[in-house]
């Protein structure tokens, strides 16, 4: 495909937030509120899109989002963002979560999500990204590979009408 400004590396999109838990992040069982996790992921995700496309983004599917660990009062929780594909309109975001131990700074990932989010105009119309992934590392090249699978599945579901 070609991209009308170049490449960037994921290393250019990479978005990183911490928050440290307090009781309106916290449900009743006094863990992280899913849906406040998910907000914090749609957020982080569509600002490393934006770094990537260097404009505005919408999302259109958050794809996988899968909760393996739960966190606690106080604790505190890293969002790292990093676009793993370039489409056409299109961006793969993997958004990693994890809880950070305050006395060693040792990090458990607690969640991992993909996310599809679309450059836009200013009327919210998809427009190109301008810009292609250049992927340099072993394992942003290993995320590139599972994106196009990813992407080939996503494309059998639409077909289906999943
Ligand atoms: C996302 C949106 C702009 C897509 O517009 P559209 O007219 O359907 O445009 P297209 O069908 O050309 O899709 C645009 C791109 O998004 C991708 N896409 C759209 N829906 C998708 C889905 N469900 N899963 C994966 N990719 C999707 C398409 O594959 C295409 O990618 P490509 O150009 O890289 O090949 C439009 O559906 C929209 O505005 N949705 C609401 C977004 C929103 O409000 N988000 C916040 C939620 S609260």
């Amino acid at each position: 495909m070609e991209y009308a400004k170049g490449y960037k590396t994921v290393e250019e999109s990479r978005t990183e937030m911490t928050k440290i838990l307090q009781y309106k992040d916290i449900n009743g069982a006094n863990r992280l509120f899913g849906g406040r996790l998910m907000e914090w992921i749609d957020e982080t995700a569509g600002i490393a899109a934006s770094r990537h496309c260097g404009g505005d983004v919408t999302t259109a599917a958050v794809d996988q989002l899968l909760f393996k660990r739960g966190a606690l009062l106080n604790e505190i929780v890293v969002l790292i963002a990093k676009v793993t594909y370039v489409g056409r309109t299109s961006m793969e975001v993997r958004v990693d979560t994890y809880t950070e131990e305050k006395s060693t700074g040792l990090r458990t990932m607690i969640n991992h999500a993909y996310l599809i989010e679309v450059c836009v105009d200013e009327n919210g119309k998809p427009k190109p990204v301008p810009y292609g992934l250049e992927v340099r590392t072993e394992s942003e090249k290993a995320e590139l590979e599972g994106a196009k699978k990813r992407q080939e599945i996503r494309k059998t579901r639409k077909n289906e009408g999943f």
